[in-house]
């Protein structure tokens, strides 16, 4: 019996307590797709740390139920939210804007909204190939270009691109969604370089399979599980929450020298 044939049997840790960052207290903080998902596992703990964060997302419903969650634990600083198609580059750059007058500059950005959308190679257009690369690359390089000035103004900052392993496995029906999120590792090698005489660090982080409320609802199968099972060494579905736990670190003083890199939360599937 090899270690991949044993049922997995093991119930998720719901009593860790997870690291607390004094530096991140007060830290004014960016977070693109924060709405639902792991943006939401991001947005509830920065605040939990007790971080000044705003975030961005198109579905205001999601965005406005999470922020009453949050109010209701007695943070320190409610999270700001503005509801915005961050496709459309204009309206993303002025919602930053508007968000940097109220909180002022921000010391850290998440680029974290995207949208797994899956097509057939036949089915894609030149307008659908384009409309993927708009949500899930574009708008993290123009995020950047808003903050950076204000970072530079701040002594420097954290920003966290969120990638995925799923090009490196070649999932199929995604071909845009891998282009872009193989491209997210390029712009933050890129950016890291011209950033870090600033003092401002740039890293990627790339997810296994998480779980979050839409990969369950849309993806996860008897099938799927077996197949993540199979890849990862750890036999347990990931939650959102160990995602935001490394956001957390990358965001705060204590990895202040480590830039330029990519890092997996994947339970050791590649
Ligand atoms: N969940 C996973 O298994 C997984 C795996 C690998 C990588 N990732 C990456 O992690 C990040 C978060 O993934 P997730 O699973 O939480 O995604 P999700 O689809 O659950 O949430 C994405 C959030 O972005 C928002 N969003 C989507 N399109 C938008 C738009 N045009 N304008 C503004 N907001 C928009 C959505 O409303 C949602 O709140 C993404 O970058 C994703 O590619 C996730």
């Amino acid at each position: 019996m090899t270690a991949n044939d044993k049922t997995p049997d093991i119930t998720p840790c719901t009593d860790i307590e997870f690291g607390s960052y004094p530096s991140l207290q007060g830290r004014t903080i960016l977070v693109t797709g924060g709405g639902s998902g792991i943006g939401a596992s991001i947005v509830t703990r920065f605040a939990a740390l007790g971080a000044r964060v705003a975030f961005i997302d198109i579905d205001e419903e999601a965005s406005h139920t999470l922020i009453k969650s949050i109010e209701k634990t007695n943070v320190d600083y409610s999270p700001l939210f503005r509801g915005v198609d961050i496709k459309n580059l204009d309206k993303l750059t002025s919602a930053i804007k508007e968000l940097e007058t109220e909180i002022g500059s921000f010391q850290v950005l998440v680029n974290n909204a995207a949208n797994d959308t899956r097509h057939s190679i036949e089915d894609v257009t030149p307008e659908t190939w384009r409309d993927a690369l708009s949500v899930n690359l574009d708008h993290q390089f123009f995020a950047v270009q808003a903050v950076i000035k204000g970072m530079k103004k701040a002594g420097g900052g954290s920003i966290i691109n969120m990638g995925s392993m799923s090009w490196r496995i070649g999932l199929d029906q995604l071909s845009a969604y891998v282009t872009a999120k193989s491209a997210i590792e390029g712009l933050t090698n890129g950016l890291a370089r011209e950033l870090g005489p600033d003092n401002i660090r740039v890293n990627c982080i790339t997810p296994g399979f998480i779980k979050t409320e839409r990969q369950v609802k849309l993806w996860l199968t008897p099938e799927l599980e077996k197949i993540i099972y199979d890849g990862q060494c750890l036999k347990e579905l990931i939650e959102p929450e160990y995602v935001a736990n490394l956001v957390a670190f990358l965001a705060s003083d204590d990895s202040r020298m480590c830039t330029s890199s990519v890092f997996a939360v994947n339970g050791g599937w590649i």
